[in-house]
């Protein structure tokens, strides 16, 4: 990829991957990505926002100097160190003797081992600039989005904000515009957008809101470390995440509890079943889903969203199924606090696989009960009595949430009457049960006629 000039004196010089399907070993990035680096001149100072993984490292040399010498760069702000972006520092820094790093204290001390050598750097705080020459750049702190070290630029001046991955996408468009994707790809980019959101800031949501109510006012260019830079979808993208961000209201203050299982013979199917039926009849929210039948995001998003998950699964070879250890993996282990889990499971000859995940839900920081429960082939009635009581020990480990009450006001279309209860929300077009008409997404249409939330008022 050449050089793409955005704004005056601001050039997109990172590097496409149009090949890759798998992005840090975790993630399947089905459209590619981008390593996405912008040189912003002023008019006496040149700084390079962000670097690339360490493999395109000439691809970004070669990129920059088609607007200048590698060697006349005077900054390299880094608004995030993970080694996408910066495993080409060390280089660069060998490269350009005279430059400066820009970022956070945590930014220093992670690039410092990632490079393994001392480098010239500026420390910056929430607030401080930088002056180009003619053109200041504005540090904004952004914590946890998605690292520790995570700041925003802010180029007041070309009404640009560089927020690395925040915003983001793992989406290979050549242009590196959002205008520039052809319209039957753009269903597969906002797929591709929910997927990235999910993944990397999924156990920041807290972090996100706080990171989108810091973009200042005006921003008319995003420029993210991957896929396209924004400018039309700005507000679609800001709109997504404060949705996607947003906590789950659940009017019935009710504990939920996820039960996920598989089971070869029925056996452990038993003891999920009457742990299900024991919570069920104590007034709890229980789901049940056979981890060999569900979809991995199901699977994913219930064992994330529940206030208590227990893990039913056999043994075989001494192991617990790998349908099972990937439920597990799915677990969002930022979040486990206040949260308990357990594992129980059927056996046959030695029986490990209950013990073993339940050392790995310990691990993961779920409140736990002593120990797993487990039973040798066939559960008796007796085992069953004990499997419920054993469940009922795990649920008693979390508080039941506190009872939220919806904003009741209801809101009618003045085109086609339909009515918008908070009680019910949208669920079909994702806007949950006891959302209030204020905190339904913008984006959100009525489900009759089509036309926008501008078009609804209250409902006398
Ligand atoms: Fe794209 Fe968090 O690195």
């Amino acid at each position: 990829m050449s050089a793409i000039q955005l704004r005056e004196g601001v050039w997109s010089v990172g590097v496409l991957n149009p090949a890759l399907r798998v992005f840090d070993i975790v993630m399947e990035s089905r459209y590619g990505t981008s390593y996405n680096a912008y040189l912003v001149t002023g008019g006496e100072k040149t700084a390079l926002i962000e670097a690339v993984h360490k493999d395109y490292f000439e691809d970004l040399v070669s990129n920059i100097e088609e607007i200048l010498p590698v060697e006349k760069l005077d900054y390299l702000i880094m608004n995030h160190t993970e080694p996408d972006h910066s495993g080409g520092v060390r280089a660069l820094l060998d490269r350009c003797p005279n430059l400066t790093v820009l970022c956070s204290s945590s930014a220093k001390k992670f690039l410092t081992s990632i490079a393994n050598e001392e480098f010239p750097c500026r420390v910056v705080k929430d607030g401080d600039t930088l002056d180009l020459g003619g053109k200041t750049l504005r540090f904004i702190s952004a914590p946890l989005l998605h690292w520790p070290d995570s700041i925003f630029t802010w180029d007041e001046a070309d009404k640009t904000l560089f927020t690395c991955d925040f915003l983001g996408c793992h989406f290979c468009e050549p242009s590196m515009r959002d205008t520039g994707i052809h319209p039957e790809f753009r269903r597969y980019y906002e797929a591709e957008l929910l997927n990235y959101f999910n993944c990397i800031f999924g156990p920041f949501k807290p972090a996100v809101l706080d990171g989108l109510d810091k973009m200042p006012a005006g921003v008319e260019l995003v420029c993210t470390s991957h896929g396209p830079t924004l400018s039309q979808s700005i507000g679609y993208v800001k709109d997504c995440y404060r949705q996607w961000a947003a906590p789950a209201v659940r009017p019935d203050g009710k504990k939920t509890v996820g039960i996920i299982y598989c089971s070869a013979y029925g056996c452990t199917r038993a003891l999920a079943d009457a742990a299900a039926k024991a919570l069920t009849a104590d007034g709890l929210q229980v789901t049940t889903l056979d981890v060999v039948f569900a979809a991995p995001e199901t699977v994913s998003a219930l064992v994330n969203a529940c206030d208590v998950v227990l893990f039913g699964t056999p043994t075989i070879n001494r192991n617990a199924p790998e349908a099972i250890w990937n439920a597990v993996h799915g677990v969002d282990a930022i979040n486990t606090r206040g949260r308990a889990a357990g594992a129980f499971g059927s056996f046959g000859w030695t029986g490990e696989a209950a013990g073993m995940v339940q050392e790995q839900l310990k691990q993961l920081k779920f409140k736990t009960v002593e120990a797993p429960f487990k039973v040798c082939f066939t559960p008796t009635e007796a085992d069953l009595t004990t499997m419920a009581e054993w469940a009922r020990g795990v649920a008693d480990l979390v508080k039941a949430p506190e009872s939220v009450k919806p904003k009741a006001q209801k809101y009618i279309c003045k085109l086609c009457g339909y009515i918008y209860d908070p009680e019910t929300g949208d669920p079909d077009r994702g806007v949950a049960p006891g959302t209030a008409f204020e905190d339904v997404p913008k984006l959100w249409t009525c489900p009759l006629c089509g036309m926008d939330k501008a078009m609804f008022k209250p409902l006398d």
